[in-house]
């Protein structure tokens, strides 16, 4: 989960990462107040999940309660690449003196973290990274060791933070680490991270990831999540454990395993083009366990899919064969009653196919149809949507 700058700035500070005053609004009366409140100049700073903010004309700096006022009626409901800015974050304006960059994140190639560190920090660092790629300092840092008072030192030095700045750069570092580490988080980056006029090093724009795989450990992060832009199915599916992500199309799938309804998606993608472009309307995968109540489970929630015009069903029986996943549809059907109103196209193959055939066979239910192929079953379904 990304978070907003926000609520990175507030873990930042739960961990004792310097940061400045700052408060969220989503009206023009509540930017008022808090730049009331805060006093002197402020920054007004759009708060989406999306990178170059500043450049797109969501960072503005206001003289003034009144200017800032102005500001955020300027920046509240404009669209940053894609995104519609909803809230604004006031904070007291630094007289920067010059910006940084620093980040943790976890580097998958190489299967350790790195840290990237550079005194060329602010709103170029990817042109930097780009063009001049010696002044950003990549090291890597063990997941056993993570970063020691040592490190932090060499990490500093190497990306040849001034004297004068390095003591409290090293400082943040460390408490960066802590961040990364104790909240579970896969990336942690800070930019710019400044100096200020009287020498002050303060963490400007924070971004934070955190490893969703770590939720059973971190109950506080699930108030960090955004309902609003929550897809309703996708927090069912979340609840009920399933693992489902919403597309645009109009046929919904069901599969086992994540490899074979990747390919179920691209077969229905590619079926769908003799249809007027058909597309899938779902990632769903069952996983192993296909018993009726996650296929009832899963079937209920694509057919709650007002998008979605037929189902494709496409299990490969293995540990689970196939006439226990046709059990598991027959009685899903049972259980979902007049709920089920959308033609389903089931294609069973792997263990057990011929008792699983079967047994949909002889249920016989009107909105079932078998197909022998992955390819024929897509080309049926979407056949059917398409109608
Ligand atoms: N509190 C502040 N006081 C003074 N200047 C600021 C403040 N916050 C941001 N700025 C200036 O605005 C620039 C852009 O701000 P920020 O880094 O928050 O947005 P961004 O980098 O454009 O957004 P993103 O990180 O999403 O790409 C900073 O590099 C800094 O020069
Ligand atoms: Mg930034």
């Amino acid at each position: 989960m990304d978070l907003f700058e926000y609520q990175a700035r507030d873990i930042f500070e739960k961990h004792g990462v310097p940061v400045l005053t700052a408060s969220v609004a989503t009206t023009v009366d509540e930017a008022e107040k808090a730049a009331t409140t805060i006093g002197g100049k402020v920054v007004v700073k759009a708060q989406v999940k999306v990178g170059g903010r500043g450049k797109a004309g969501g960072v503005k700096l206001a003289e003034n309660p009144q200017d800032a006022r102005e500001k955020a009626g300027a920046i509240l409901g404009m669209d940053i690449k894609g995104h519609t800015v909803r809230t604004v974050m006031i904070a007291a304006a630094a007289p920067i003196e010059s910006e940084y960059y620093l980040a943790i994140l976890l580097d998958r190639s190489n299967r350790t973290f790195l840290v990237m560190a550079s005194v060329s920090g602010g709103m170029d660092i990817e042109e930097v990274a780009h063009t001049a790629p010696e002044k950003l300092a990549k090291i890597p840092v063990s997941a056993v060791d993570g970063i020691s008072l040592a490190k932090a030192k060499e990490i500093v030095a190497a990306a040849q933070f001034p004297a004068d700045v390095a003591d409290q750069v090293v400082d943040v570092l460390l408490k960066l680490w802590d961040v990364f580490q104790g909240e579970d988080a896969t990336l942690v980056e800070v930019n710019p991270l400044v100096k200020t006029n009287d020498g002050k090093v303060i963490a400007l724009d924070g971004k934070v990831t955190l490893d969703d795989n770590a939720d059973f450990r971190q109950p506080d992060h699930e108030a960090l999540v955004d309902q609003a832009a929550e897809n309703p199915l996708e927090a069912v599916a979340k609840e009920k454990g399933l693992n489902y992500v919403k597309l645009e199309g109009q046929v919904g799938i069901i599969g086992n395993g994540a490899g074979l309804v990747m390919s179920t998606l691209d077969v229905v993608a590619y079926a769908g083009e003799k249809y007027g472009g058909v597309r899938p309307a779902n990632f769903l995968d069952i996983g192993g366990g296909a018993s009726a109540q996650i296929m009832a489970d899963g079937l209920s929630i694509i057919l709650g899919d007002k998008d979605v015009k037929s189902v494709f069903v496409n299990v490969f029986g293995g540990i689970t064969a196939c006439d226990a996943v046709a059990n598991g549809i027959v009685q899903a059907l049972e259980l979902l009653g007049p709920k089920a109103t959308k033609p389903i196209v089931v294609r069973l193959d792997g263990n057990n196919v011929v008792e699983g055939r079967a047994i949909l066979a002889k249920a016989a239910h009107p909105l079932v149809e078998q197909a022998d192929t992955m390819d024929g079953a897509a080309n049926r379904a979407a056949e059917l949507a398409a109608k």
